[in-house]
Parts: structure tokens; sequence; C-alpha cells
């Protein structure tokens, strides 16, 4: 049996403390201990990039980041990109209808919104690494 650890992170501009099993992920975290269920799971095994977060600005599949590993980091999630009005990104999804389905539409705002503060344009290459939601799916 697992002892809970604490952990201190910040989400979307609030500090959270919280006590978590060692083997929450942070996907999990997010959606059941904070209730941001806009974070999406799909493949739970770091493929399909439907659970897409930032986490100190750099996009990460919080399938597989236990929710531990987050400790003392600033977490965004597409509840938090658009606070302060809908992002460049979410603007750009509704004007183009870029939404499919909408069950893996916050993990590609969240990875478009990481190559944008990366400085990738369109036209770009994009790397391989890139969750497959903006690689893969959407080509
Ligand atoms: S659910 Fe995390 S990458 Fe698919």
């Amino acid at each position: 049996m697992s002892t809970p650890v604490s952990v201190s992170l910040i989400v979307n501009g609030e500090p959270i403390d919280a006590f978590v099993l060692p083997r929450l992920n942070l996907a999990d975290f997010l959606r059941e201990n904070l209730k941001l269920t806009g974070t999406h799971v799909g493949c739970e095994h770091g493929v399909c990039g439907a659970c897409t977060v930032l986490v100190d600005g750099a996009p990460v599949t919080s399938c597989l980041m236990p929710a531990q590993a987050a400790a003392g980091k600033a977490v965004t999630t597409v509840e938090g990109i658009g606070a302060a009005g809908l992002h460049p990104v979410q603007k750009a999804f509704m004007a183009h209808d870029a939404l499919q389905c909408g069950f893996c539409t916050p993990g590609m705002v969240m990875s478009a919104a990481a190559l944008l503060s990366a400085g990738m344009s369109a036209g770009n290459e994009i790397a391989p690494s890139v969750p497959s939601v903006v690689v893969t799916s959407t080509r």
C-alpha cells in the first residue's frame, strides 16, 4: 500500500497543496482531484496527446507524468490558457471549425499554443516528439 505524498504546485495561476498517491498521474489529479475536466484522457500511453497540458510552459502528456513530479511547477490546462479571454489558438480553432468531435480539442489547443510560444509558425516542420494530435491527426 502506498502512502500519500504532499505536493505543492500552481495550477492555472492558483496555488494548490494536496496529498497524492505516488502512482496518481497528473491527468487524473487534474480531472479527479481538481475537477479540471477539460484535460481529456485517451490512450493513457503518451501517444494520442489528448491529455496535453503545459508544465512550466512546455507541453507534457499528463497521463505519463506522476502528479508528484509537478511539485513546484506551474501547470496550465485548457481551462487556464484562456482565463483572460480566449487564447489566439482557441480563436483560430473557432474561426476555422477545427473541433472534430471535441474530445481531443483541448490537447490540440495546448500543443498548438506551446508551439506558438516556442516560436513556431505556419509552415514550420514539427518535431516528431510533439504529441500526435498535432503531428498526425491534423495532417
Ligand atoms: S491520454 Fe495521454 S497521450 Fe493519450
